[in-house]
């Protein structure tokens, strides 16, 4: 703890409060606002928390000005070049990257949880054929904490260990019986002699009349973009798995919670709502058009897939994806996707316009993730929960230091209240 201090007046009372500050090994300082009610008699004020610490954390740094994204310390350009999703799972919920021993352990673990209980697999059978998958997804996690009672005690490390290793296992074979569920195809058990990423493209695209041969190039793209949205510091659903968890309920509706928060067209959702906006748009003439109508204050049109609460010069992933998306598509044989064209030159033509580059609006992580997506033969509707399987484990990594933090409390924040001041109750007679 640092021993700056920040002096706040209150001009209309001529008091002043010295609050303590507290430095962060990279980033911002804090302003400790914890006294200002007691001392001052007033809450502070910031809707969508722009500019407001929630707590304090060891896991996921971000620069926005200088475009930077550390986990636990190393650069995500590194991981993404040197690890796989699994190693920097371990780095996440460990604190640090694993020796040989270690990693085989924990894939081991991994590996030996992908099934679910049979009974939550017919869970999907209640489900309307044409349900969203993201629905089917949270309900199903929700419901785990009906099925694991062994690992629900969240003051046991043993327990929140096993909770997140049957998380991070568990999300492929959900997602995958979801997308099956969705087109009428019978479920794919996971196998256990297939790396994780291998394991989960068997389970979405094997069928049981014939071999089903995993393409090690969708594999490896899936693992890279896993790795690259797996953590985000304090983004809108890792916030919500935080402040549920706060209240102490089981770690499954936590991540269920987290889920849900994930699925907005704002958040997570993007990556779908992309897709349909460049559907939509269609081919390069119409852009204008669209680029127009995401400029207009009246019009609730905006670019997906654009702008960033933190990223305000680029997001870090959406160069990398964009580098992927190239190599992927010429790779799988799709070097004529005219979506992605149309994206390029949507890009091109934005990062040029006056309005964006004042407001500083770049691709970030969900522009060119659907791209590779749908090339790899997943349907739009899939794109959120492929991003929920990877966010889980920074979902875990988040409750788990949160719920092992001895200072622990229920987050409960305040308001300014507008409504009507006190009055008392009228008869429905006398109301006109
Ligand atoms: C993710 O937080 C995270 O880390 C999230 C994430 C993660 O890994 O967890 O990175 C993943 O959610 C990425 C973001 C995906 N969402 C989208 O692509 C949806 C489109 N983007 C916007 O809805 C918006 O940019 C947000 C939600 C991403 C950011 O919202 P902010 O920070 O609240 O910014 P804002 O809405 O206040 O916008 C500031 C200005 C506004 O104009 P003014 O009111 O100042 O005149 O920029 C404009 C907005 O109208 N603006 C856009 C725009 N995004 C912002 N205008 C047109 N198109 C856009 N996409």
């Amino acid at each position: 703890m640092s021993d700056k201090k920040f002096r706040l007046e209150n001009v209309n009372t001529g008091t002043s409060s010295e609050l303590p500050v507290h430095e962060g090994v990279l980033g911002p300082d804090v302003i400790d606002v914890g006294r200002l009610y007691r001392e001052q008699g007033a809450f502070t004020f910031d809707p969508g928390f722009v500019a407001t610490a929630s707590c304090e954390s060891e896991i996921t740094f971000i620069d926005g000005e200088e475009g930077v994204l550390l986990y636990r310390g190393y650069p995500v350009e590194q991981l993404a070049k040197n690890s796989n999703f699994l190693e920097v799972c371990y780095l996440l919920l460990a604190g640090d990257l694993p020796t040989p021993e270690e990693l085989v352990r924990f894939r081991h673990s991994i590996l030996h949880h992908t099934m679910i209980n049979e009974t939550l697999l017919r869970f999907f059978n209640g489900f309307h054929y044409n349900a969203h998958p993201m629905a089917m997804v949270s309900g199903v996690v929700g419901s785990m904490s009906a099925f694991y009672h062994d690992s629900m005690n969240i003051e046991k490390p043993e327990h929140r260990e096993i909770f997140a290793h049957r998380i991070i296992a568990k999300m492929p074979t959900i997602s995958a019986a979801a997308y099956k569920h969705s087109i009428g195809q019978p479920f794919v058990y996971p196998r256990n002699d297939l790396d994780y990423c291998s394991n989960l493209l068997q389970m979405f695209f094997a069928v049981p009349c014939e071999e089903y041969e995993v393409d090690p190039i969708a594999a490896e793209a899936l693992d890279l973009l896993f790795i690259l949205h797996a953590d985000h510091e304090q983004n809108c659903s890792t916030s919500t798995v935080r402040l549920a968890g706060s209240s102490g309920t089981n770690p499954y509706a936590a991540i269920a919670a987290g889920v849900s928060a994930l699925w907005g067209p704002a958040h997570g959702g993007a990556n779908e709502a992309v897709l349909k906006m460049l559907e939509k748009i269609g081919r390069p003439e119409s852009i204008p058009k669209y680029v127009a109508k995401a400029k207009d204050r009246d019009d609730p049109f905006r670019l997906m897939g654009f702008g960033h609460r933190v990223y305000k010069n680029f997001d870090p992933r959406a160069k990398i994806i964009r580098e992927m998306a190239h190599r992927v598509l010429e790779k799988i044989g799709h070097t004529d996707s005219p979506l992605f064209e149309l994206a390029l030159r949507l890009e091109e033509i934005a990062r040029k316009d006056e309005y964006f580059i004042e407001k500083k609006l770049y691709p970030n992580v969900d522009f060119y993730s659907g791209i590779i997506y749908r090339a790899l033969g997943i349907p739009n509707t899939m794109f959120t929960v492929m991003f929920a399987i990877a966010r889980s484990v920074g979902w875990v990594a988040h409750w788990q230091e949160m719920i092992a933090d001895p200072r622990r409390r229920i987050g409960r924040p305040r308001q300014l209240y507008t409504g009507p001041d006190r009055r008392d109750y009228v008869e429905i007679g006398d109301r006109t």
